[in-house]
């Protein structure tokens, strides 16, 4: 494993041309060349206990149905019906009742996709049911997490994700269960959301209650170029968490123990998740463009299966804080929204701290070109 260094900026290194935050033509390449290709996080495998279990994840512009087929199989697919085109699904998840019916003409399909059933279309000459499965995408899965790539051919998942396979197995994150979870409509770029995530140069004047338990230079990097980005930050007293009241009574997961106890976390996972692993619980921030000054921002707040079982177990404190939290960074983001929309904007240089920033930018810049 890499070393954990200090951020650092190189000379010269800038914040993005306002067009990157601003331009629609921007944005559709966006959807294109990122959002189309890439994996993409469309939720939680809690979500897709038993077969038949969906989610709807929505994807460059796609709605995309995420299952679980009776071969314990989790597949996603085109939310569209071969015969005319039809959406199949509207419910936002829930379970299918073994099957997947379209509304219109009540064409079947089974939870792998296949055609099972097409009213009156035996007497159609050459009709072959076979030949019109629902269109699928690739589905993957990793540390609880679902992945979808929208790509005719994607990158292996194994492969794209080997900088972060077997990195976090220490929290025991795929037996994790969501707590809480609060959606945020953010009027900012996605990308604000990414790069405000990647320092705590702002945390001393933006997050108060944050500064006073976890130093705002205390970040140590381990991935510094690429897709996936970050480390750690500590905390200032030992035993604190980043809680309302400070602390937390909760037992560490997993196998937390050692330094691990007095530091978080913080990944960011390109293009739509941003990972934060405390000792005592995970948060996730799915992160969805809606627009170019538009982005759908779910957070969610994982503890473990059994503590949360017990009758006193309450997630409020760690909720409110970051809620709080993200509130503040919200706030800030659409102010750089606006900002950097002004005829004045310039773009400015990187302080160290932003070192993260310089590389999603890089990273960024590769995939669009
Ligand atoms: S459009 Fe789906 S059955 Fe006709
Ligand atoms: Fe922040």
């Amino acid at each position: 494993m890499e070393a954990f260094v200090k951020p650092q900026a190189g000379a010269g290194d800038r914040a993005l041309d306002a067009r990157w935050y601003h331009a629609p033509d921007v944005y559709a390449r966006e959807q294109e060349r990122i959002f189309a290709r890439d994996w993409i996080c469309a939720g939680r495998t809690e979500q897709l206990e038993r077969a038949g279990d969906f989610v709807l994840a929505e994807i460059a512009g796609e709605s995309i149905i995420v299952t679980r087929g009776t071969d314990a199989r989790i597949r996603a697919f085109y939310n569209v019906c071969r015969h005319r085109g039809t959406r199949l699904c509207t419910q936002p998840s829930g379970r299918f009742a073994g099957a997947i019916q379209c509304p219109y003409h009540a064409w079947t399909y089974a939870l792998d996709g296949s055609l099972t059933a097409a009213r009156t279309m035996a007497d159609v000459p050459d009709f072959e049911r076979a030949g019109f499965p629902l269109r699928q995408a690739h589905a993957a899965t990793f540390e609880g997490f679902v992945f979808v790539s929208l790509a005719p051919q994607p990158e292996p998942f194994a492969q794209a994700f080997a900088p972060l396979i077997g990195r976090f197995a220490r929290w025991h994150a795929g037996e994790l269960r969501t707590a809480r979870t609060i959606e945020y409509d953010v009027a900012c770029n996605w990308k604000l959301v990414f790069q405000n995530y990647s320092e705590c140069y702002h945390c001393p004047l933006v997050h108060p209650q944050l500064d006073q338990l976890s130093p705002s230079d205390s970040g140590r990097n381990d991935l510094s170029e690429g897709p996936f980005l970050g480390g750690y930050s500590e905390l200032r007293r030992a035993g604190a968490g980043l809680t309302t009241t400070g602390t937390s009574a909760r037992a560490p997961l997993g196998d937390i123990g050692g330094d691990d106890l007095d530091r978080v976390y913080y990944y960011t996972i390109f293009p739509s998740l941003l990972l934060s692993l405390h000792r005592d619980y995970v948060m996730a921030h799915y992160v969805q463009p809606v627009a170019p000054d538009r982005t759908r921002v779910t957070c969610a707040w994982l503890f473990d299966a059994a503590a949360m079982a017990a009758p006193a177990f309450d997630a409020s404190d760690a909720v409110e804080f970051w809620d709080l939290t993200n509130r503040q960074d919200w706030r800030i983001n659409e102010l750089t929204q606006l900002g950097t929309a002004s005829r004045a904007y310039v773009p400015g240089p990187y302080a160290n701290a932003e070192g993260l920033l310089a590389a999603f930018d890089r990273h960024y810049l590769r995939q669009m070109r």
